[in-house]
């Protein structure tokens, strides 16, 4: 079993392309980031203990998401690999996948911080299907998602003053982690700055 990881900042398309790669791979898509907006929606003890910091833009205690991992991984559709999507995102958390699960390429989506708070203050969801939109860069059609349940969502934490604090967790605690993948041969740098088509197509090139 080999799984790969979408690494790179808040807003720079780790869920857009995920979506694209698991049609193509067909491996799962497990988005920490995700896991735990159920997780506050649902108002578990992790949601409650979660929220706080999410709504802050600061990361959630590595024991907490290495906890979720360790369960998510155990599940039937994870056998053959899974795509990692916004973890890990410290070394710590790197460490502690290296022990659940082979990872065989980190898919690195680098985008400058300059595009990225236009990218997420416009960001929106079709809470039907979970596929990702933008404002003006990705609109949904006007009769809406093609999955046939189309309802708009929007991120609590998509706000200009909170993706600061995001990218300055990101630079500050995420980001080395491109080069422990580095020294470990299976880091892939994606120019993010392009069309979304052109950024997949890379992608699978980069999977070959
Ligand atoms: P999470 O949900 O993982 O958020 P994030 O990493 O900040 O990433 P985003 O989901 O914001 O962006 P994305 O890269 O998926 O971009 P997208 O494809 O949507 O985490 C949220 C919070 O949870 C964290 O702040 C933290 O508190 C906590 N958390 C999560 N995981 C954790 C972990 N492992 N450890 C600790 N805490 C954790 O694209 C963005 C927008 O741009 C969209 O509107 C899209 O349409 C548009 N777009 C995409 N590609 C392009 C393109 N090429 N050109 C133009 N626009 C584009």
């Amino acid at each position: 079993m080999s799984s790969i990881v979408l690494f790179g900042p808040p807003g720079a398309g780790k869920g857009t392309q995920a979506a694209r790669i698991m049609e193509a791979t067909g491996l799962p898509q497990v988005s920490t980031g995700d896991m735990l907006r159920a997780a506050v929606n649902a108002n578990t003890l992790t949601g409650i203990e979660a929220k706080g910091y999410m709504d802050a833009g600061k990361l959630v205690p590595d024991e907490v998401i290495i906890n979720l991992i360790k369960d998510r991984i155990l599940e039937d559709d994870a056998v053959n690999g899974v795509m990692f999507d916004g973890f890990p995102r410290t070394i710590p958390q790197a460490e502690a996948l290296s022990q659940i699960t082979a990872v065989s390429h980190v898919i690195a989506i680098e985008v400058p911080d300059s595009k990225i708070v236009d990218r997420i203050c416009g960001r929106y969801s079709c809470g039907g299907c979970g596929l990702v939109y933008h404002d003006t860069f990705n609109p949904v059609a006007a009769s809406g998602c093609d999955c046939g349940n189309w309802q708009e969502k929007r991120r609590a934490d998509d706000n200009a003053a909170t993706v600061q604090s995001r990218l300055d967790t990101y630079h500050l605690q995420t980001s080395p982690l491109a080069q422990w993948y580095k020294e470990k041969g299976i880091l892939h740098s994606i120019d993010g700055d392009r069309a979304i088509d052109q950024i997949t197509g890379d992608i699978l090139v980069a999977l070959e």
